[in-house]
Parts: C-alpha cells; structure tokens; sequence
C-alpha cells in the first residue's frame, strides 16, 4: 500500500522532470546557436549586420530556413553571402529550424 504510494509520487516526478527538462533543452539549444550570430545580427535580431543584412527579426520562420539553406548551398544571399556561408556551413538541418524558430521568437 504505501509502497505503490512512493513508487506513483517517484513516477510523477519523473515524468515532471523530463518534461520540464526536454523543454528547457530545446529553448538552449536555439540561444546556444544564436550566441555566434549575435554579434552581427544584434541579441534580439534588430540590427542590420554589417550594414548589409536585413533585419532578420523581421523575416518569417519560413524565410529565414530558406535563406539559411541558401547560404548554405550557394543559392541565396548578396555581396556578403559568402560571409554568412561560414556562418552556417556546420548547421544541420534541425539546427536550421531550431535557429529559425529561435530568431523568430526573439521579437518582441
Ligand atoms: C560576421 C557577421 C555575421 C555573423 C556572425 C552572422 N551573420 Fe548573418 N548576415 C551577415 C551579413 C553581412 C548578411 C548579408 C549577407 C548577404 O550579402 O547576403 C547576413 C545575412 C543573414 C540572413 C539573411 C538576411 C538577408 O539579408 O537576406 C540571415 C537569415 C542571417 N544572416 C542569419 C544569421 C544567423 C542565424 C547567424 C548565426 C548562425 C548569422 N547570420 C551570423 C552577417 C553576419
């Protein structure tokens, strides 16, 4: 009786914890992969980088995966494009949403 009691309350905090630990996860890792873009783009998006870029606070999740994969294989970008090549040569493709779906959720 009181065995099946600790072993429900240990189960819920389980279940609790991992909840609340995937969750935080997912929300570092798009701020871990924003860290190297804040420099140029601004902490929040809101700066044209270098003077060249848009402000990509402003573009839609859909756009900023498109133009991230653009740089990435060549078919996106002006002047500066092989500037943000670099930038996302070693993303993955879920680094790509993750990040897009980070910047997105960075304007207030
Ligand atoms: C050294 C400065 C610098 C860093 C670091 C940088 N960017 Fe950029 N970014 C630029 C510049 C400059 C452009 C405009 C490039 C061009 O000519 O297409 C740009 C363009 C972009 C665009 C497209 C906007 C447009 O003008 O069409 C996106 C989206 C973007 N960057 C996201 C990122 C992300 C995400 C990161 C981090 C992984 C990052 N950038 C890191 C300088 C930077």
């Amino acid at each position: 009786m009181k065995t099946t009691r600790i072993t429900k309350t240990l189960k819920s905090i389980v279940v609790a914890g991992a909840i609340i630990s995937s969750s935080t996860l997912l929300a570092a890792d798009g701020a871990a992969l924003y860290n190297k873009c804040a420099g140029c783009h601004g902490s929040a998006g809101e700066k044209v980088a270098l003077g060249k870029s848009k402000v990509i606070a402003d573009m839609s999740e859909a756009d900023l995966v498109a133009s991230l994969n653009g740089y990435k294989d060549g078919s996106y970008g002006g002047a500066m494009k092989g500037l943000m090549k670099g930038q996302v040569t070693n993303l993955s493709e879920d680094d790509i949403k993750t990040l897009s779906a980070h910047i997105v959720s960075l304007k207030k």
